[in-house]
């Protein structure tokens, strides 16, 4: 049977189905390949991007232009994976107009099929205008990384009744604007496996327990590409930037030794060919 491009509608199934969803960032034609390869359900070009790829401190600093830009490399190279892209800080929260007009880049610039913005029911009037101008939304509550001033750093949420109520809250709020599928990133199993219990649609959950409809990870934690720092959460299924120092360690002893190019590198030259080359040189000389 040929392979199909997984839709909106595929996501949805799969809830009802109880099949839980595999979803991963990526950032540029390589990983989005791979990622493919993997039969991966969903990609999001995640403004992650900004810490792993561009070296930031947090989320904040990243722009629409810098967005665009990766996330027209990953749709080069996914094919089959339904593919998000996520709203960078003040591309939604100034007015509705530019919400919309932003959301809409992601999909006419770039390639996606759906944006991902951060906020409860705060967002809900913002995500209504969105999916009402035929953008699909994916919403994300709980650690919201572009709120990490006001949440006063990368915390867990939800962590007393009070607060696990107001996710509950903000996840019906998000799923009654119309989002297609809601991220539930740092707050206890129980709170998420409830959201994922009366919601209709997918939660994806990134450190929420296995409660959830489906898991994301990031890329360069996933793969042990990034080590700056590690959330509890993180499970790593390789250490790719061991085998990368090793590999660009070994290059260099190659070269500094002469070990590196060898024949098989080296493009060769017609013997007459080359007995002509020197003696034309030494004519010249
Ligand atoms: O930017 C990102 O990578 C994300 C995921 C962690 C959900 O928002």
């Amino acid at each position: 049977m040929s392979r199909k491009k997984i839709t909106i509608l595929d996501l949805q199934q799969r809830k009802s189905e109880g099949i839980p969803l595999s979803m991963v960032t990526a950032y540029d034609y390589a990983a989005a390949i791979f990622a493919d390869r993997a039969e991966i359900d969903i990609v999001l070009v995640g403004d992650s991007l900004g810490m792993v790829m561009l070296g930031l401190e947090n989320t904040v600093a990243v722009t629409m232009n810098e967005m665009l830009h990766h996330g027209r490399a990953v749709s080069r190279g996914a094919k089959y994976a339904f593919l998000v892209g996520d709203m960078p800080f003040l591309s939604y929260e100034v007015t509705t107009a530019e919400a919309i007009r932003n959301a809409g880049r992601f999909l006419k610039e770039a390639g996606m099929a759906a944006v991902k913005l951060e906020g409860g029911q705060e967002a809900a009037d913002t995500i209504r205008a969105i999916v009402n101008a035929k953008i699909p939304v994916m919403g994300h509550i709980g650690l919201t990384p572009q709120a990490v001033s006001q949440l006063g750093g990368f915390r867990v949420q939800g962590k007393t009744a009070v607060s696990a109520q107001k996710l509950l809250d903000d996840a019906l709020a998000l799923q009654d604007a119309g989002c297609f599928a809601i991220v539930l990133e740092a707050m206890p199993a129980p709170v998420a496996s409830t959201i994922s219990q009366r919601l209709r649609i997918p939660t994806i959950g990134i450190g929420a327990g296995a409660g959830c409809d489906g898991q994301v990870l990031v890329y360069h934690d996933l793969l042990g590409l990034f080590d700056r720092f590690q959330p509890r959460f993180v499970k790593q299924y390789a250490n790719l930037s061991q085998t990368i120092v090793a590999a660009l360690t070994a290059y260099r002893e190659d070269v500094t030794t002469r070990r590196f190019p060898a024949e098989e590198h080296t493009y060769p030259m017609d013997a007459a060919e080359e007995a002509a080359f020197r003696e034309r040189l030494a004519i010249g000389d």
